[in-house]
């Protein structure tokens, strides 16, 4: 581990830029991270998905959701965990903080109007994620599955979509190396981040 890594401020540093590549590249490992939070009966639940935008500036990672998926309830104003690991840096990234859901809200017009009309297509489902079918489905009507959606196809859907925000509080890092593994726990400060070395 040579010196830089002492630096705290720089292994935060390394790990947003871990995160933004993966929210810009659909190939990066880090492009689908576990998000987890607990249900209303106590449970754990964990499931992937796409990182749509890491801001180191503001600490936040960004997410899109069904607005009527049992997730929903679980995230909003409610503590969460995000799991990353990117083999090519032998980095994994046990993030912690607070989700916001945003619905009705400019944030998610715009994440909305940049989305391409398959993305969006998903939102058209006819009953929430997670609602018991009689047979296998994707929720979408048959009108509409397997073509790519018109923009007036698309408009009902919008109220289904809904970002979620994490505002990221702590970082645990931790580096795999051959020579030894090195963790730190990262303590948001605002500006920066408070550092201290773990014991692997
Ligand atoms: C590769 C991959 C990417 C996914 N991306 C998302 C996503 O961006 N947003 C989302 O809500 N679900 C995504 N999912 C589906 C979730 O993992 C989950 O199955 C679904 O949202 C239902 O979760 P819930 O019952 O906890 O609400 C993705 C799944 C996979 C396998």
């Amino acid at each position: 581990m040579n010196e830089t890594a002492k630096d705290f401020d720089g292994i935060a540093e390394t790990a947003w830029s871990l995160l933004a590549a993966g929210a810009g590249d659909r190939r990066h490992a880090m492009h689908t991270p576990v998000v987890a939070s607990v249900d209303a009966d106590g449970l754990p639940q964990a499931r992937v998905m796409v990182l749509r935008a890491a801001d180191a500036a503001a600490a936040t990672l960004r997410f899109h959701t069904d607005a009527r998926s049992p997730k929903v309830a679980e995230l909003a104003g409610r503590p969460v965990s995000v799991l990353a690991y990117d083999p090519a840096a032998a980095v994994q990234l046990r993030l912690s903080g607070i989700a916001a859901v945003l619905g009705d809200d400019p944030v998610a017009d715009v994440a909305w109007a940049a989305s391409t009309p398959f993305a969006r297509r998903c939102y058209l489902a006819e009953a929430a994620p997670g609602t018991a079918a009689p047979e296998p489905t994707s929720g979408l009507s048959a009108a509409i599955e397997g073509r790519k959606p018109s923009l007036d196809d698309l408009a009902p859907a919008r109220p289904n979509f809904a970002v979620v925000v994490v505002t990221v509080t702590r970082i645990d890092w931790l580096h795999l190396a051959q020579g030894g593994h090195r963790r730190a726990l990262l303590t948001r400060q605002d500006p920066g981040w408070q550092g201290q070395w773990r014991v692997p």
